[in-house]
């Protein structure tokens, strides 16, 4: 019984942000442009939380330098620009939230991975800012990973 009306109030909340998420991309035009990805969008102490986090969980297949061997991928260099340009920072975010480390996948906590994802921008030259970037999936994707304007 306490559970049905838990569960009723959950329901009516969640209509919220799934409205929000529609509403979002028309009234954001401005805000989106502040978020872009050369400006700025992680901290320099992220990348380094999110280094001491790949050499630990994912070097020894993707290796210490992130140029990859033998199945793994480069996640820096042309490997990098060329799976990722164009996509969202949801999209990468993603393909190591629910995949990585191979064998443990969504083994680290959400934070870890937006380290990961901070320290990968980092690597592949995209700048550090003052803010952090956060494991929202839905401000995520508004994030472009584009061309060097
Ligand atoms: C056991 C080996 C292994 C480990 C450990 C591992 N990876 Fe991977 N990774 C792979 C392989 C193989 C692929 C390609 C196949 C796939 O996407 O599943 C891959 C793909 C990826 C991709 C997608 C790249 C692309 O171009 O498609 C990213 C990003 C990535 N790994 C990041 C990480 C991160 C970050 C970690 C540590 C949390 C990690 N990997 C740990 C083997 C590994």
């Amino acid at each position: 019984m306490n559970g049905v009306r838990a569960n009723m109030r959950y329901r009516r909340f969640a209509v919220t942000p799934f409205f929000l998420f529609l509403v979002t991309p028309l009234y954001s035009g401005q805000e989106q442009s502040s978020l872009g990805i050369w400006e700025g969008i992680y901290t320099e102490a992220q990348a380094t939380r999110g280094q001491t986090v790949y050499q630990a969980e994912c070097a020894s297949c993707h290796r210490q330098d992130l140029t990859g061997q033998d199945m793994s991928p480069s996640l820096v260099g042309v490997g990098f620009s060329f799976k990722w340009q164009g996509r969202n920072v949801q999209e990468l975010y993603a393909s190591m939230r629910y995949g990585m480390p191979q064998i443990a996948p969504g083994s680290l906590s959400n934070r870890a991975y937006a380290d990961l994802t901070a320290f990968l921008l980092f690597s592949n030259g995209f700048p550090s800012g003052d803010g952090e970037l956060s494991s929202d999936e839905d401000q995520l994707a508004l994030i472009e990973i584009s061309r060097k304007p």
